[in-house]
């Protein structure tokens, strides 16, 4: 499969047996497991994080190959972000991945919980393996981020209080921590200067942080055709994301509908007219854009190379989904 997005063309190859390699990881063991792995695997993820960290991989090593172990890397962060899709769509009860049913609405919950489980635990094995300590603190640290930022969300449904800031600190563990700590890791196997790691990790932080408030924002304005996966489910579910924080400022009666949760006919309807009616969606498009400015600026100090110029374009990418 080509990707579908062109800048990735530096690693297509890269990425291409990439997704022959993570059916392989994961299939041996178990029919169920294959059964998820296939369906997961084979359909349409956009494999930006494996891309992320081969483009660093690559711009980080710029007169050799990239190694089997920066490769298993790319592996290893796609099967944690697999994994944490596969437990987020359980607790989000969401039907369709990737434009595909779910593994819960395949298989069940217990398998969906279980399959989950299951990548999360092969990631930290095949993690163990690449036999680098500082890569593995990095990595286990982002699956407790992960699980971190489900319970955050989870504990803040319906809360008209949540700030912007406490919107960015779940987002940080639910998304950008994982984007972060990989690109960080990758430089790191490139054996590059404390200074370059550090930089790599603060790419990664707020390409992650702009990806999560783009993707917000498409929960808004996008159709569930053209994401793959349910539109309009955030609010719904009481996930007060950015285009809703900032139209709570301006739209009081916003906040009553939230609080009393939908309860009567039309709320929903009536809060998301709120919601496009404010500022907040705008609002939320230059905060993805400052991330994303942010983002590239971290870029300076590495050597110029094509994978160095798809870095700094897929910040453009990133935001040019909502735009
Ligand atoms: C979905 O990530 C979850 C978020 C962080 C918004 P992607 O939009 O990268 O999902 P796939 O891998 O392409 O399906
Ligand atoms: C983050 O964001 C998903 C994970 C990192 C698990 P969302 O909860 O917004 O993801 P979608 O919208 O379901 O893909
Ligand atoms: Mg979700
Ligand atoms: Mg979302």
């Amino acid at each position: 499969m080509t990707s579908a997005i062109s800048l990735f063309s530096p690693v297509e190859a890269d990425l291409h047996l990439l997704a022959e390699n993570l059916k392989q990881l994961v299939g041996a063991r178990h029919p169920i497991l294959y059964a998820a792995a296939e369906h997961l695997f084979g359909a349409g993820g956009k494999r930006l994080r494996p891309a992320i960290v081969l483009l660093i991989s690559r711009a980080t090593m710029p007169d050799e190959d990239i190694t089997p172990k920066h490769r298993r890397l790319a592996e290893i962060t796609e099967m944690i972000h697999t994994a944490s899709l596969v437990h987020d769509d359980v607790i989000d009860d969401s039907e369709v991945r990737r434009g595909v049913p779910t593994v819960h609405s395949s298989f069940g919950n217990r398998v969906a919980v279980l399959a989950g489980d299951f990548l999360f635990a092969q990631s930290s094995w095949y993690l163990a393996n690449l036999d680098n300590l500082a890569v593995v603190k990095l990595l286990s640290e982002v699956i407790m981020n992960l699980a971190e930022g489900e319970i955050q969300q989870g504990l803040n449904r319906f809360d008209t209080t949540l700030t912007i800031d406490s919107y960015l600190e779940k987002s940080y563990n639910k998304t950008a921590s994982l984007i972060a700590n990989s690109s960080k890791a990758a430089g790191i196997l490139s054996g590059v200067s404390a200074e370059m790691v550090a930089n790599l990790y603060s790419y990664g932080r707020h390409i992650g942080l702009a990806f999560q408030v783009v993707d917000d924002i498409l929960d808004f304005t996008g159709s569930s055709d053209a994401l793959g996966k349910p539109a309009a489910s955030d609010l719904k579910s009481g996930n007060l994301t950015a285009p809703v924080l900032y139209a709570l400022e301006e739209k009081p009666y916003l906040e009553t509908l939230i609080e009393r949760e939908f309860a009567q006919d039309e709320d929903l309807e009536q809060a998301i007219g709120l919601v496009k009616d404010s500022r907040g969606i705008d609002r939320s498009r230059e905060l993805a854009a400052h991330h994303a400015k942010q983002a590239v600026e971290n870029l300076v100090d590495l050597p110029p190379s094509q994978p160095r110029e798809a870095l700094i374009e897929l910040a453009d990418y990133v935001l040019s989904r909502v735009y």
